[in-house]
C-alpha cells in the first residue's frame, strides 16, 4: 500500500455518529448504514479487498470468511472485549492480528450486574409490571416480598476486569465476596476487595446465595453451568449471566427455574441468541436482558476509540495495544 492510500476499513455494524465520522475522516470506510447484520455471503463479499475488519460480536469470523478475505487483511479490530466469535487459529494461520476494546466497557458492565443482583432478588420488573396493570390497590405488608440483598454471599465467576469491578461494588452493598477463578488474586487485592477464593466451583456454588458469571466464553466454559451445578446451587439461589449465553445449560436453567431448583434469574446473554428458550420468557423470576450491559453511549464512543488506535497504531507501524492475537 503507497503511503499516500489510506487502508481500507469494513465495519460490520452501525456505530455512534462521532466514531464514524471520525473513522470516515481517518480511513477509506465502509459503512453498515441500516445497521442490519450482514449473512454470511455478504460478510465474505465485504471484506473482499480490506486491508482492517472490524466486527461485532453478532458476525461469525470463521474460516471460510478469514480465508475468503483476500491477502490485504491485516487485522481484525474487534468492537467489543469478547472474541469468542472469531476463529483464532484460522487468523494466527493467515497472520492476521486480532484486538479488542477492554477496560472501557469495565465499569457500565458492573453497574449493570449489580442493576440485576439487586432487581432479581427485590421483583423489580414484577413489581413494574403490576403497577402497569392496574392491579396495584395500594401498600399491602406481604405484597411482591423479596430476598434482601444486604449480608448475602455473593460468588463470582472469573475475577478479571470485570469480576473485580462487581466486586467493588457488591462490597459496597454489604455482600460477602467469594469467587472462582484460574486463580487466586494476590493478596493486597483480596484484602481490599474482602474477597475469598475458592478453588472447586462445586463447593463455592453450594456455599453462595447470588451467583455472578464474569468468566470469557471458551471451549472450556462451555455449559460450565449445568444442570449438575445447578443442582448444587441453594434453593433461594439466584443466577445473573452477563458474560456470554453458552456458559449456560440454558435448557437445563429453565428447567431448575421451573422446578424452583433456584429462586431466580437475571440475564443479559443467550445461548442461541437473540433466540430466548421459550420457557424463560414465561417465567415471573427471571429478568431478561437483551445484551445491554456495557450499552452506554460513553462506553461504545471509547469503544469505537480504541478501535481506531489499535487501526491507527498497526498503520504508524507500532504495536496495537489491545492485542488479542498474538497475545501480549
Ligand atoms: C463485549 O464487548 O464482548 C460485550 O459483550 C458487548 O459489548
Amino acid at each position: 500500500m503507497s503511503s499516500s492510500k489510506k487502508p481500507k476499513i469494513v465495519v460490520t455494524r452501525t456505530l455512534p455518529d462521532s466514531v464514524e465520522k471520525r473513522l470516515s475522516d481517518l480511513f477509506d470506510t465502509q459503512l453498515n448504514s441500516n445497521d442490519s447484520p450482514y449473512s454470511q455471503s455478504e460478510l465474505i463479499r465485504a471484506v473482499q479487498g480490506a486491508d482492517v475488519l472490524v466486527p461485532t460480536l453478532t458476525d461469525k469470523i470463521d474460516a471460510e470468511l478469514i480465508n475468503g478475505a483476500g491477502k490485504n487483511l491485516k487485522l481484525i479490530a474487534n468492537f467489543g472485549a469478547g472474541t469468542d466469535h472469531i476463529d483464532r487459529e484460522a487468523a494466527h494461520a493467515k497472520g492476521i492480528l486480532i484486538t479488542n476494546t477492554p477496560d472501557v466497557l469495565t465499569q457500565d458492565t458492573a453497574d449493570f450486574v449489580l442493576a440485576l443482583i439487586l432487581a432479581v432478588p427485590r421483583r423489580l420488573v414484577e413489581a413494574d409490571m403490576l403497577v402497569r396493570s392496574g392491579k396495584f390497590t395500594g401498600w399491602t405488608p406481604t405484597g411482591i416480598l423479596g430476598q434482601r440483598v444486604r449480608g448475602k454471599k455473593l460468588g463470582i465467576i472469573g475475577m478479571g476486569r470485570i469480576g473485580q469491578a462487581v466486586a467493588r461494588r457488591a462490597h459496597a452493598f454489604g455482600l460477602g465476596v467469594h469467587y472462582h477463578n484460574r486463580g487466586p488474586l494476590s493478596a493486597p487485592i483480596e484484602n481490599e476487595l474482602g474477597a475469598r477464593y475458592w478453588d472447586d466451583l462445586d463447593e463455592m456454588l453450594a456455599a453462595v446465595d447470588i451467583v455472578s458469571i464474569n468468566c470469557p466464553y471458551t471451549p472450556q466454559t462451555h455449559h460450565l453451568i449445568d444442570a449438575k451445578r445447578l443442582s448444587n446451587m441453594q434453593t433461594h439461589g439466584i443466577l445473573i449471566n452477563t458474560s456470554r449465553g453458552e456458559i449456560i445449560d440454558e435448557s437445563a436453567l429453565a428447567k431448575a427455574l421451573v422446578r424452583g431448583d433456584i429462586a431466580g434469574a437475571g440475564l443479559d446473554v443467550y445461548e442461541h441468541e437473540p433466540k430466548v428458550h421459550p420457557d424463560l420468557l414465561t417465567l415471573q423470576n427471571v429478568i431478561l436482558a437483551p445484551h445491554i450491559a456495557s450499552a452506554t453511549l460513553e462506553s461504545r464512543i471509547e469503544m469505537g476509540e480504541k478501535v481506531m488506535i489499535n487501526i491507527r497504531a498497526l498503520f504508524d507501524g507500532h504495536r496495537c495495544p489491545d492485542r488479542v492475537l498474538p497475545p501480549r
